[in-house]
């Protein structure tokens, strides 16, 4: 969601933090703001808009002092305008914080604070956070109880880092619900909501976890919990490389980790598969094997693209492994008051490790005892520390907002799992030979794939300014034409639909005249013939047809307007293949009209709000 950067240190903070928070706007991207401590007072400098908007239109980049806080929004409570943004001072402008979160009682508190005379700028919860916090130090005197006791009152999620213009030599952060990681330095920290903003100052962080403060100076820190319980921070290393963060000549990070999927399939897989057992090791998922073996039945729980991920991941799970599974959005999951087991494995997936629905829909499983596994992108994440097992990605950062290497990693992971289960369930090694086979030579053809994408880009330019656009796909293909449809409403914001194919007869036919594009995913599978029916349904009616077929399919070439081939693979094995033209084709059209691509409006990368 936003993204936080804190400094304390010996060198100037606010170079260092406008650094940190250029490499964490991919998370919000509303407002953007500074603060300082200098010569015992603070400055502060915000702005609505993009970062770079803050450095053209304040000083901020000359601000002195060596203790900050920064902060990029994406706004939650009050319209993104310069007031709403962060950081929020008090009424005394002593206490100053950034907040990533809710605080779901801040009308509450905000009432008692008005009735005691305090006064508020902006419209957000934050700011009643920050007031909340000045008026404790009033009563305390003490800067670290003021944040505890605030703290302790405050409900819904937080990630914050607090300075206090009195206590220059002191920067306070803390969770709940929101990720925060301190970087260790020498002589120096930085906090920050995401690893990519501390990776160029240190490798050494440690992870705060839920309801945990860090309370940092310039010659140490120590941890605690919010009721004042020392805890004994463990420091790990990060593992992410400065170039992976960075777009390495591409002129978008989508585009170049479309890219990148030939390595980060490759990442998926290695040291896992094991072509000549036709098996797979899942070293993460050792501890539970014995619960895994008895399952009755798997729920594979996740939002927006991960969600597509795990449909396919029912079909391939079922198709294989003969279990039965049920895929729930985490949003719907944790409200309806589902029927869960200790029988039961709940699987959890999520490229940030962060999506708030995720992370109450896998506490709600514990909580009645399943199973939880994890398939997750980011090391260290709620997540991934949440669940009883799991399965990493290995994508690496993914920083554009539309997801793309995530999940043809996260359908990599789902295909070994499903192996993996189906190897325990009876499949015999000569099928599983065969898959696995099938699953090595993935990366090769999505390189071929990526060698057409001049050529999907100039179908894209001949339907960059239609309105509306229809995907649709049969059995394993349907889910893609979901995803199809996201990618290109998220960054190009045409309307789109994916449909199962066979469904497009109730309903969406209606909608077919000369202006419908109608992306078919027709590969020569066993239900060729009926998607074939389908897109002579569709050119009956004018509708232009754009095909991702076969190579081996000279058929396709008569009937739709437009043909994107992709290599011939087994079935459950297509949803891959056929996901990259549909990326690139969503890429190159929202780069035909002008958008921004890796930072679309109204989106964030790591949803951590409900
Ligand atoms: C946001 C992102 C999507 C992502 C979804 C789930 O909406 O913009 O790209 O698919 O969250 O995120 P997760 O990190 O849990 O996969």
């Amino acid at each position: 969601m936003c993204g936080i950067v804190g400094y304390i240190g010996n060198k100037r903070a606010a170079p260092i933090i406008l650094a940190g928070l250029k490499r964490l706007e991919y998370r919000g991207y509303d407002s953007a703001g500074v603060s300082t401590i200098d010569g015992g007072a603070l400055t502060m400098a915000k702005k609505a808009g993009k970062v770079a908007d803050l450095e053209r239109a304040t000083t901020v980049s000359k601000t002195e002092g060596t203790i900050g806080i920064g902060h990029t929004r994406w706004a939650t409570h009050g319209v993104p305008n310069d007031v709403n943004a962060h950081p929020h001072a008090d009424s005394s402008d002593n206490i100053v914080l950034v907040h990533n979160g809710i605080i779901e009682n801040y009308v509450t508190i905000k009432k008692k604070l008005t009735a005691q005379g305090y006064a508020f700028k902006s419209d957000t919860d934050s700011e009643v956070l920050a007031v909340f916090i000045g008026m404790l130090y009033k009563t305390f005197g003490n800067f670290e109880q003021a944040v505890r006791t605030a703290l302790c009152e405050v409900e819904g999620t937080f990630g914050i880092v607090v300075m206090c213009a009195e206590h220059p030599d002191m920067l306070i952060a803390a969770r709940r619900g929101s990720p925060l990681i301190l970087g260790v330095g020498n002589d120096e920290y930085v906090v920050a909501s995401d690893a990519a903003a501390i990776v160029s100052h240190t490798r050494q962080v440690v992870y705060l976890h839920e309801n945990e403060m860090a309370i940092v100076t310039r010659n140490g820190f120590t941890t605690k919990t919010i009721l004042d319980i020392e805890t004994d921070p463990v420091i790990e290393e990060i593992s992410i490389e400065l170039e992976q963060i960075e777009k390495g000549g591409f002129p978008h990070f989508m585009l170049k980790e479309i890219f990148e999927q030939p390595t980060t399939f490759h990442d998926g897989f290695r040291g896992r598969l094991l072509v000549d057992e036709g098996n797979v090791r899942l070293g993460g998922l050792s501890t539970v094997t014995d619960r895994l073996l008895n399952a009755k039945r798997i729920i594979i729980t996740a939002c927006g693209t991960s969600w597509h991920a795990a449909l396919i991941g029912e079909y391939l799970l079922e198709n294989m492994a003969r279990i039965p599974v049920e895929v729930e959005y985490a949003s719907e999951f944790r409200y309806r008051n589902p029927i869960i087991d200790s029988s039961d494995v709940v699987i959890a997936i999520s490229q940030s490790g962060e999506t708030a629905d995720t992370l109450s829909a896998i506490r709600l499983a514990k909580a009645n005892g399943a199973t939880v596994i994890g398939m997750v992108n980011v090391v260290g994440s709620s997540i991934a520390r949440e669940t009883d097992a799991g399965v990493y990605l290995h994508a690496g950062p993914e920083i554009g907002v539309a997801s793309t290497k995530a999940f043809t990693s996260q359908l990599c992971v789902l295909t070994q799992f499903s192996l993996y289960m189906a190897r325990t369930r009876g499949m015999s090694a000569e099928t599983g030979r065969e898959i696995a086979t099938a699953l090595e030579a993935i990366p090769e053809m999505i390189e071929r794939i990526l060698a057409k994408s001049d050529e999907v880009k100039e179908i894209a330019r001949q339907y960059a300014d239609a309105s509306n656009f229809l995907y649709l796909g049969r059995g394993y293909n349907f889910p893609v034409a979901l995803e199809g449809a996201l990618k290109l409403k998220e960054i190009s914001y045409i309307h789109a639909e994916g449909y199962p194919a066979a469904e497009m007869k109730h309903g969406p036919i209606a909608l077919i005249n000369e202006n419908m594009p109608v992306v078919f995913i027709a590969p020569k599978d066993e239900i060729y013939e009926k998607v074939v029916s389908n897109i002579e349904e569709v050119r009956a009616r004018q509708g232009k047809v754009i095909a991702i077929a076969s190579e081996s399919d000279d058929f396709i070439d008569t009937v739709a307007n437009h043909v994107i081939k992709i290599p011939d693979t087994l079935p459950m094995l297509i949803p891959i293949l056929a996901s990259i033209p549909l990326q690139l084709l969503a890429y190159h059209i929202a780069v035909f009209r002008d958008c921004n691509v890796d930072m679309p409006r109204n989106l964030a990368k790591s949803v951590t709000v409900e």
